[in-house]
């Protein structure tokens, strides 16, 4: 894969899954702008692994919830770099709470996290993209925008949504030259998996014709994929890599 030159932001990369992407586009040749919100030791650490790939890192904190600081974080990068190329929507929570448990503040959180914030960050980033350098978008879904899922119905609604976002991107942005598709993973080995009951993740896995979880790297190598040329002509997709319990 190659994207020597490219300058990357991902959201939500001080672990998990936007950490292995973050490393991965840096082994790529990529520069990258390594967002988190808390997480500043996690942030540190993903930061000097791209370093170490002998590319550029950006450190800069958002909490994604506020259209204000998702503007704040592309200007930022703009400020930075002059201009960006890829973007990475990966930042996200994912509480697990049956219908009859979700209060309006957790209902308005995960939407926020989870699909408002991706909106205000494409926005924000629209112009700088326009500019870049064969530009592209990937969204981080999951299958529980097609199959429910466990978490409860903020998650799916929201993740469900992502898709909706990824397409009216995908075709408005089209003629841009702007490239954006979504990667629905199924469970990964992680701590946001690990939060499901025991019987939930066994029975998921009996159900996945793989018969286990996916890893960060797995899921990582699709997203660098779409982002990079050798998916010159794929947008307004979403890539499901769940191991195959999802298939359409
Ligand atoms: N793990 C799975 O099994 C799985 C399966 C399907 C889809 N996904 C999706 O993959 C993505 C990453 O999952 P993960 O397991 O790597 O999650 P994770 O380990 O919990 O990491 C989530 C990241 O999102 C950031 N974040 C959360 N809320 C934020 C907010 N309001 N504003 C800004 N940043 C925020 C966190 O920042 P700080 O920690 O710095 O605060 C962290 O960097 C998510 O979109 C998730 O829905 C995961």
């Amino acid at each position: 894969m190659e994207l020597k030159g490219k300058r990357a932001l991902v959201t939500g990369a001080s672990k998990g899954l936007g950490a292995a992407v973050a490393r991965r586009l840096a082994e790529a040749g990529a520069d990258v702008a390594v967002h988190y919100r808390g997480d500043r030791a996690g942030a540190e650490e993903t930061a000097r692994a791209v370093v170490a790939a002998g590319r550029q890192a950006l450190l800069i904190p958002a909490d994604l919830a506020r259209p204000k600081e998702a503007e704040e974080l592309v200007a930022r990068v703009a400020d930075a770099w002059g201009g960006l190329d890829l973007l990475v929507n990966n930042a996200g929570v994912a509480p697990v709470r049956p219908w009859d448990q979700v209060t309006p503040a957790e209902w308005a959180e995960v939407l926020a996290a989870n699909l408002s914030g991706p909106f205000y960050v494409m926005r924000a980033a629209l112009p700088l993209l326009r500019a870049g350098r064969e530009p592209a978008v990937v969204n981080v879904g999951s299958v529980v925008s097609f199959n429910g899922g466990a978490f409860g119905p903020a998650y799916a609604a929201a993740k469900a949504g992502l898709v909706g976002l990824t397409r009216s991107a995908a075709r408005e942005w089209g003629p841009l030259g702007i490239r954006v598709n979504c990667v629905a993973p199924g469970p990964i080995e992680s701590p946001l998996a690990r939060a499901l009951p025991a019987p939930v993740l066994e029975a998921m896995k009996a159900q996945t014709p793989l018969r286990r979880l996916g890893t960060f790297a797995e899921a990582a190598e699709v997203i660098c994929w779409l982002l990079s040329p050798a998916a010159a002509f794929v947008t307004g997709q979403t890539v499901v890599v769940d191991g195959g319990r999802v298939m359409s």
